[in-house]
């Protein structure tokens, strides 16, 4: 038991409790605290925990607990406030996607992190959901040639996903919180992680489907990524389907679709014969588990830089990386112009 991390979960609504689960399942954690602003939530989540007490101020927390991590699953709008409070305070970070609404929010968690010294992990899922991992290892195996087009879609009818916390923080008309940056962020992340940082975006949007809601719902952007490869994103909240991240990967010598919903990935390529010459296409579907939400490795992976005091992969840079590319889409769609992306964090 003494030789345990020790977590705080800050947010104890839906990704709060799948991140106690991650928890839960890891051998070298231990759930010390809970903190929500809304007090039934906490006490619940306390009781449901076997925690003896539950907090409803995040400083008392921090002050009272003996606590290693804090892995933050508050609203987006609220995420740089709690990350910079438990980073000054000497805790290791687990902040929820999207880092943070803005790239000036970004730029004091790096901050935090830098001038602390502590671990910053953004919770960037996609690159844990086992059929975007398969399909990033068999691009980078050169398996489908050389990339010269990748897209990737964020469709999630948010019209049936009402915040559970009393307070609406997904369609807040005054702390907008715009669906590209906060949802959309898995799908411009993915293509980021696969191709590269983008130097320019342009992009397109509409605001059909949620009339009632204060941004647009559905936004299309093009952009130029590293060694000639473009790549489009499609992120729609009010769309009439089922969750879905299809993900198509288009190289020289095949195609790979995949999303993060499904139990499997296809994969296409051209078979040559000895000479060279076209032979047929050939279609692979290669299984894989459906884990769209697998913030256990994000904990484990954590955990492992905490104790080996090694980089974290998806830091506050990365973080704020996949935000100035939303920044810019938004920028875009908003203004009419393509926009390009500084990383200078
Ligand atoms: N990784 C993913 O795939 C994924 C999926 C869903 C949500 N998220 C992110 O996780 C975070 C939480 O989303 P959720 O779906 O769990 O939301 P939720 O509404 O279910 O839960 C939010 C919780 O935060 C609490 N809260 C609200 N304001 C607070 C404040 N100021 N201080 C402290 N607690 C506060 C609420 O009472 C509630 O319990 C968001 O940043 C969201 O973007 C990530």
């Amino acid at each position: 038991m003494g030789n345990k991390l020790r977590f705080a979960v800050a947010g104890v609504g839906g990704m709060g409790r799948a991140h106690i689960e991650g928890i839960r399942k890891n051998d070298l954690a231990e759930l010390a605290a809970v903190f929500d602003i809304n007090e039934e939530f906490a006490k619940q989540c306390a009781a449901d925990c076997g925690l003896g007490k539950f907090y409803t101020g995040f400083d008392a927390m921090l002050t009272e607990e003996d606590i290693d991590i804090v892995i933050v699953c508050t609203p987006d709008q609220v995420h740089r406030e709690y990350t910079v409070r438990a980073l000054r305070a000497g805790k290791h970070v687990l902040c929820e996607k999207p880092m943070a609404q803005t790239v000036e929010d970004c730029r004091e968690m790096i901050k935090a992190a830098d001038e602390t010294g502590k671990k910053l992990m953004i919770g960037q899922v996609c690159r844990k959901a086992p059929g975007f991992l398969k399909a990033k290892e068999l691009a980078d195996s050169g398996m489908i040639g050389d990339l010269f087009f990748v897209e990737s879609e964020y469709a999630h009818d948010y019209s049936r996903i009402p915040g559970k916390g009393g307070w609406q923080w997904r369609t807040d008309p005054v702390l907008l919180r715009h669906p590209v940056i906060g949802g959309g962020c898995h799908a411009i992340d993915l293509l980021r992680w696969i191709a590269g940082n983008p130097s320019e975006v342009f992009a397109y949007a509409n605001h059909k489907m949620l009339t009632s809601w204060p941004v647009d719902d559905c936004t299309v952007a093009v952009m130029k990524f590293p060694r000639d490869v473009i790549g489009k994103v499609m992120c729609s909240v009010g769309c009439k389907r089922t969750y879905t991240m299809r993900t198509c990967l288009y190289g020289s010598k095949g195609t790979i679709i995949c999303d993060n919903t499904s139990p499997e990935i296809t994969v296409m390529r051209e078979i040559l014969d000895s000479d060279g010459n076209y032979l047929t296409t050939d279609t692979k579907m290669i299984p894989v588990d459906i884990n769209n939400h697998n913030v256990a490795s994000e904990i484990e992976e954590l955990i492992d830089c905490v104790i080996n005091d090694r980089p974290v992969p998806t830091d506050g840079r990365e973080g704020a990386s996949t935000v100035a590319v939303g920044a810019a889409i938004v920028e875009s769609a908003a203004t009419g112009n393509p926009v390009g992306i500084d990383y200078t964090f």
